[in-house]
């Protein structure tokens, strides 16, 4: 029988800049095949994981780890998974400008597979960059090393690509040295800027830190670009993005992150100036402050009561810069934490809390406090534009 050839009608395509600033609901492979080719600055991508947890995790005492356990991120298998990655990949390597560039970021569970993909797509590794967490998740089991990073691979739509690159800008940013790929030491998103719902949870269980998008952003946009995000969650790129006067395009399938993610763009002041720069906050590694240091700068008091975040134990701050129980001897934050929670180890400066004005207060706050005031050098305050030789070369 003669085989005749099936004809797929095209789909009709999207003008940029009707869609330009705004969230495009649907899933991001059908979105973007109606996205015309050659006409996206850059991409920044945080796709699912694809985390396999098989079940909750909880912690030695048995509460809930609130770990990523969301639909979206559930493929079948880890091929289910790849056909999805190649196929999202294609589409957006298609409707890059010939010099743009995409992001994506991951961790073990799926960056070595994304990045395979990447590179057999097409795209141009240009770098993989380590985001280092502050502040990471304590590894509760003690089986393993406490998970700590995230990688974002940056790589051009081809090797003939010349993609943006604020070389200069970012060397300024690093105290003049060149800014490595291990240099972003950035805590994961929390306080204020954390979206929260109605009951206080969390509205999206991975949004990123608005600083780990301003590096981004920053590095490899100009003002004026478009960048789009195919995994929009709760709009961190897109808010970042009308802060340092870019343009976005956020493509996700769940009404509740694109309704969170308007309201929260809706509230954003663009901050940028004429040439398209503003300073990073966090910069190199945060210097290391004890509790002691805390006490000595003035910001917490020997003699104060921490407990933990629901108040189930109690502790006292000794002036020596260790914690003490009842009677019992002096430890340190995390040997005590570890030794409450029976856990083999503990971050105990994101598990002790001090109460201020009817709430309780994780002790990491108090030390971010005290490290500006020890620390606080001039370079790193800087809240002005500053004008750099040589911006925007690239
Ligand atoms: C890792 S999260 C992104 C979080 C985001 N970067 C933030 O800061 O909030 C991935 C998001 O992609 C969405 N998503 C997953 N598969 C999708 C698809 N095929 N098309 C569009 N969105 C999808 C999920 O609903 C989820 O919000």
């Amino acid at each position: 029988m003669k085989k005749t050839a099936l004809k797929l009608a095209a789909p009709s395509l999207l003008n940029v800049a009707d869609i330009t600033d705004t969230i495009v609901k649907g899933d991001c492979i059908s979105v973007m095949q109606s996205i015309p080719d050659n006409s996206i600055d850059l991409i920044f991508a945080d796709p699912p994981y694809n985390m396999q947890l098989g079940g909750d995790l909880h912690r030695p005492d048995n509460s809930h780890v609130d770990a990523v356990t969301d639909h979206w991120d559930q493929f079948e298998n880890l091929e289910a998974y790849d056909r999805f990655t190649r196929a999202w990949l294609f589409e957006a390597r298609r409707i890059l400008k010939k010099d743009g560039a995409i992001w994506v970021i991951g961790s073990y569970h799926n960056i070595f597979r994304v990045g395979c993909a990447m590179q057999d797509a097409g795209f141009w590794i240009n770098n993989d960059i380590i985001w280092r967490k502050a502040n990471p998740m304590p590894n509760f089991r003690g089986t393993r090393f406490t998970n700590a990073h995230e990688t974002l691979i940056w790589a051009s739509k081809s090797k003939d690509s010349r993609p943006t690159f604020h070389y200069e800008f970012l060397k300024e940013q690093n105290d003049g040295v060149q800014m490595r790929s291990d240099d972003w030491f950035i805590p994961i998103c929390s306080g204020d800027e954390r979206l929260k719902g109605d009951d206080e949870g969390k509205i999206h269980s991975t949004q990123k830190p608005e600083e780990l998008l301003k590096r981004v952003i920053l590095s490899s946009s100009r003002n004026g670009d478009v960048i789009l995000d195919p995994f929009f969650g709760s709009g961190t790129t897109g808010a970042v993005a009308r802060k340092l006067g870019r343009h976005f395009i956020g493509i996700e399938r769940e009404d509740t992150y694109i309704n969170a993610a308007k309201a929260r763009i809706k509230l954003v002041a663009p901050e940028v100036g004429p040439d398209g720069f503003v300073p990073f906050a966090a910069k190199r590694e945060k210097p290391r402050v004890s509790l002691l240091q805390v006490i000595e700068a003035g910001i917490l008091k020997a003699g104060e009561t921490v407990t933990d975040k629901m108040g189930r134990f109690e502790a006292t701050i000794c002036a020596d810069g260790l914690l003490m129980m009842g009677d019992g001897e002096h430890k340190s934050i995390h040997k005590l934490g570890a030794e409450v929670m029976e856990a083999p180890s503990m971050n105990g400066w994101s598990f002790w809390h001090v109460e201020r004005g009817g709430r309780r207060i994780v002790l990491d706050d108090f030390r971010e406090t005290a490290r500006k005031k020890l620390f606080a050098d001039t370079k790193g305050q800087r809240s002005m534009l500053l004008p750099i030789k040589g911006r925007g070369k690239n």
